[in-house]
């Protein structure tokens, strides 16, 4: 089947990547905390919205293009932080990097990204954002700041969510976190995915750049992944954004938050933005989807900041509904992940192709051309579909 009819949404990726990839990584991209309650609620909210169609209207020319954080972007959504995409396709970070650069829109690049910053920046020729984990040890937080200074990204993203680890069921049983050394499981999952392990074979395990070197964090992506994931600062707290604010010069924008309380204290913050986010169904089990959160949030934070949303987007109508209810701009995990896991750099501009496309057919339907005007009329624009 040609590429163009095996792939009609950015769902159809998902089970394209599973059939490349060894099952401990499609299932990490996948999976959700616990029962995945939360990981369902995220698709089922855009549920409870459904929007208004109206005709005869004069349409313009169709305008995507959204403002967010002072910049004017092409598209009003782009590829948020995954880490390791460089282990699911080599060189997945740069391949996303590549076409978000070309599409006119920021990539925020993982902590845990393989290849870094700069790599990303000279073989792309845009400058990545950066989400930050912050680090047990304030020095070594410090450097990964640093790393971004140097680089020149203008925007870190300090994720919040995963203070605590939450348990991954998929993973646990696939020994993700505790890989060590090649399992005859591990070993039958690697030889049954031909394509991906001959890759390995003969360029490598691939390494986190902004650690390779530092002993403390082993060799390989996967000695990295577990190393890094056991130096999060459970003590996060509104003092530690305070330092990291002092810190940093460029735009800080916190990502992981879900209860209008901490949206409220984040608004009295020298902050720049919000991230709504439950880390796609990863971390806390039983919580609200995002986009139900969004216009208790915005409200929370009022309309000086910059509100951006995540969390099961799949679809051009899920970011029409978030950007109706008051959300800036949206930002997307496993959809690229899985795109460029599966096609490599085609993949991805596929994703973005129908997603903008997805997004100026419901946008005409509904009887506008642009998404400022949606954004005007904002939930006037949608009804509560039961
Ligand atoms: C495989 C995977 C790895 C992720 N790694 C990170 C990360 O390193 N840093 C981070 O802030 N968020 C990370 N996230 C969370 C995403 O940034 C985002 O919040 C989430 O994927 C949004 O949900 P979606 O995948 O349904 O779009 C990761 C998500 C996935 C699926």
């Amino acid at each position: 089947m040609s590429f163009s009819r095996r792939y009609q949404n950015v769902e159809d990726f998902a089970a394209a990547a599973r059939r490349r990839l060894p099952r401990i990584f499609a299932d990490y991209i996948e999976g959700g905390a616990f029962s995945e309650t939360t990981l369902r609620r995220n698709r089922e909210g855009f549920d409870a919205w459904a929007l208004r169609q109206r005709t005869l209207r004069p349409l313009g020319p169709l305008d995507l293009s959204a403002e967010v954080l002072g910049q004017r972007h092409a598209l009003p959504f782009g590829p948020g932080p995954v880490g390791f995409l460089g282990l699911y396709r080599r060189d997945g970070d740069v391949l996303i990097g590549q076409e978000a650069a070309a599409r006119g829109v920021p990539m925020v690049l993982s902590t845990f990204s393989i290849n870094g910053l700069k790599t990303i920046a000279e073989r792309s020729g845009q400058v990545p954002q950066f989400q930050l984990y912050i680090d047990i040890d304030a020095d070594w937080t410090d450097s990964y700041v640093a790393a971004a200074e140097e680089a020149g990204s203008d925007t870190i993203f300090v994720t919040v969510d995963t203070a605590i680890t939450s348990n991954r069921e998929r993973d646990g049983r696939n020994g993700f976190r505790a890989v060590t050394k090649i399992t005859p499981q591990l070993f039958w999952q690697f030889a049954t995915k031909p394509v991906w392990s001959l890759d390995l074979l003969r360029n490598g395990f691939p390494e986190v750049e902004l650690v390779t070197g530092r002993p403390e964090y082993g060799q390989g992506a996967l000695a990295q992944a577990a190393a890094l994931s056991g130096r999060l600062d459970k003590d996060l707290t509104w003092e530690k954004i305070r330092r990291l604010r002092d810190r940093w010069k460029g735009k800080l924008v916190i990502k992981g938050i879900s209860d209008a309380e901490d949206a409220a204290l984040a608004r009295a913050e020298d902050v720049d933005g919000i991230v709504i986010s439950n880390h796609g169904g990863r971390q806390l089990d039983h919580g609200l989807s995002t986009v139900e959160l969004i216009p208790e949030i915005r409200a929370a934070l009022g309309t000086e900041k910059a509100l951006y949303v995540d969390s099961g987007f799949r679809r051009g109508t899920d970011i029409v509904k978030a950007l109706a209810l008051g959300a800036d701009f949206v930002l997307m995990g496993r959809p690229f992940a899985w795109a460029v896991a599966a096609e490599g750099r085609r993949g991805v501009a596929a994703a973005f192709d129908m997603l903008s496309a997805e997004i100026g057919i419901t946008l005409q339907l509904m009887g506008l051309s642009s998404i400022a005007e949606l954004k005007a009329q904002g939930p006037e624009l949608l009804r509560r579909a039961g």
